[in-house]
């Protein structure tokens, strides 16, 4: 080969990288939070909350499609501390996912830079602080990617956008709460229900928490950032049209109510064309014997008169919510950013490589409480395990796939305390069925991906109930819930390298072990399929220390 060619092919290379770079050159946010203690009282009770700049929930990220998101956060708590935004995929980039599984936590007292892209993606998330029980002191909020201008969104622009964090909540503080778990038992039930952090009295003098002018559309983005309970979430008098649900436009139906699952996210549109007065949006819990409500004003801007005191009423039953799960579809037609490959418009027709049967049980060991994925229950390690994969150290921490594919014999019991860590094959398209044997709903969460939500059915799953997969129009989402004695599968390509977390999004079940890791390496290890580690990344545990591996450069 000449010298001239070998010259203009590396030319072309660079040439190639800088348009790259040109591109990747997307608009900036740069935020700067100061993690502090604070009392706060939410249920009249005064409490530790965990404030983000003397917020409580924290302030709102309002981004849009492809934007960089800086957030330098100064861990001005007792105890080591991250913050994980929920749904957020990362492409190659899972040092950003804020987990003990990938990033070391922010010691108490100094300060850390998270640098994430928003890439191809629009909708409702949220972030929470993923470290011990801190979740339920606070430390969460929402986090928004508007679509771009250019490409439109199939509803007319709302006059304004509001976010409701809707949760369960417990007046211990987030380090009883832990030492409830840690000596082997469980949270028992929560004390209330919070919207954006209140609970409005009823007695006349509450503020709004939203207002409305007459005869306007506004957006409400609906996230369940509770511990463990189910929530049902209506509006006095508004039908709430559905828009999009963890990341994709779907087909907009009306809803008089929806179930939001812990860690579940839906935008709906509502429109103030009601007799002008005051009226409760309401959350009331599901499936408990003891039912917790909270409600909030929206306060019409013209309005004269207080909200009736007549409330909506929750549906009752577990069968309402699955109903209500399949009228959910993907609007096909729908032009929006989407982080899934061409490949999965059509998701239907490729074949199935791997199927991966999970299935959650609960038991003791060594006298206490813990909960296991295939009869694993996870703990979580000093190193994180992406480092030890990285520094090509696994050994020392984890060993790979130490549950197998096939779920659970019926009736075991055994549970074996490990890290959780499945070796998956990158750019496989693989199915994961959910089985609950249990009589309590689950609620599952994937990390850096989204999946086609297929099915959710009573019973046990069996290979010829793939014909009953909804393989045209599933959501593509992030979260889904298994109803009791009852099955979900998903489908999705690996194609996202990295070490990603699936977890019970019920806390006291992740915290006590209920999650894995899956590790997707490119064989490649090329940066076209990951990052390096970035610079400044904080190291820990055994590689604490050790010389950084060659990085990727190609
Ligand atoms: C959020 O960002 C969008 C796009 O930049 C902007 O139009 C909108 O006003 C912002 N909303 C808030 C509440 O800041
Ligand atoms: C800590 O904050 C300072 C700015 O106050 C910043 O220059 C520095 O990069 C931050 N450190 C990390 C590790 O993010
Ligand atoms: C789907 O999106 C298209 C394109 O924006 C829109 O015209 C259509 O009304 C939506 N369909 C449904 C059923 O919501
Ligand atoms: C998928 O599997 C079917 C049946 O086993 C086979 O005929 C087909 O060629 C496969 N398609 C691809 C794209 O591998
Ligand atoms: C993980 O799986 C890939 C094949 O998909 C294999 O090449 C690799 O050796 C496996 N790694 C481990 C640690 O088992």
């Amino acid at each position: 080969m000449g010298s001239g060619l070998f010259l203009s092919a590396l030319l072309l290379c660079l040439s190639a990288a800088s348009l790259w770079t040109v591109r990747a050159e997307d608009p900036y946010l740069f935020f700067t939070w100061k993690v502090t203690y604070g009392t706060i009282s939410p249920l009249g009770v005064p409490q530790q909350g965990i404030l983000i700049n003397g917020e409580f929930p924290g302030p709102n990220i309002n981004s849009t499609t492809n934007n960089n998101v800086v957030v330098n956060i100064f861990n001005h708590l007792d105890e080591p501390f991250l913050i994980h935004w929920s749904g957020i995929q990362h492409r190659k980039n899972c040092w950003q996912d804020g987990l003990p599984g990938t990033t070391c936590p922010i010691p108490a007292g100094t300060n850390f830079t998270y640098h994430f892209q928003v890439k191809d993606q629009i909708g409702s998330f949220f972030y929470y602080p993923s470290t011990a029980m801190h979740r339920a002191a606070g430390g969460f909020g929402g986090l928004r990617i508007n679509s771009r201008l250019l490409i439109p969104v199939p509803y007319a622009d709302p006059e304004d956008d509001y976010t409701v964090l809707i949760g369960d909540w417990y007046t211990k503080s987030h380090t009883a709460l832990k030492q409830l778990l840690d000596s082997g038992r469980t949270l028992a039930r929560p004390d209330g229900i919070l919207i954006n952090g209140k609970n409005a009295k009823g007695d006349g003098s509450d503020e709004p928490l939203f207002t409305m002018k007459p005869e306007k559309t506004y957006k409400y983005r609906i996230c369940n950032v509770g511990l463990r309970t189910s929530l049902n979430f209506r509006i006095q008098n508004h039908p709430m049209k559905l828009v999009e649900m963890e990341g994709s436009h779907v087909v907009q139906n009306d809803y008089q109510s929806l179930d939001v699952h812990v860690g579940q996210c839906f935008s709906v549109l509502v429109t103030a064309n009601q007799e002008p007065r005051d009226y409760y949006m309401v959350a009331s819990t599901r499936f408990m014997k003891t039912i917790h409500m909270s409600k909030a004003i929206i306060r019409y801007t013209n309005g004269k008169g207080p909200a009736s005191s007549d409330l909506p009423e929750a549906p009752m039953g577990w069968a309402w919510s699955l109903n209500q799960f399949r009228t959910f579809r993907w609007n096909l037609t729908a032009s929006a950013a989407r982080p899934n490959p061409q490949g999965s418009f059509r998701y239907g027709s490729i074949n199935i490589t791997r199927t991966i049967k999970l299935v959650n049980s609960f038991g003791n060991v060594d006298g206490k409480l813990r909960y296991a994925i295939n009869g694993v229950s996870h703990v979580e390690t000093e190193t994180p395990l992406k480092l030890a994969e990285y520094f090509k150290v696994p050994e020392k921490v984890f060993k790979y796939d130490t549950i197998t594919d096939e779920g659970l014999p019926e009736g075991s019991t055994t549970i074996t305390v490990a890290p959780n860590v499945l070796n998956a094959t990158y750019r496989n398209f693989v199915e994961i069925i959910f089985e609950n044997h249990e009589k309590r709903l689950q609620s599952w969460h994937l990390n850096g991906y989204s999946f086609f939500a297929v099915a959710i059915e009573p019973g046990k799953w069996s290979p010829e109930k793939r014909t009953n997969y909804n393989l045209l129009d599933a959501v593509s989402r992030h979260t889904i819930q298994v109803f009791p004695k009852s099955w979900a599968a998903i489908l999705l390509t690996f194609d996202n390298c990295g070490m990603w977390n699936l977890r019970s999004e019920l806390t006291e079940n992740r915290y006590l072990g209920q999650q894995l890791y899956v590790s997707v390496l490119s064989p490649a290890l090329s940066l076209r399929d990951e990052y390096n580690i970035p610079d400044r990344t904080l190291l820990c545990g055994v590689v604490k220390g050790m010389p950084l591996p060659k990085p990727y450069t190609i």
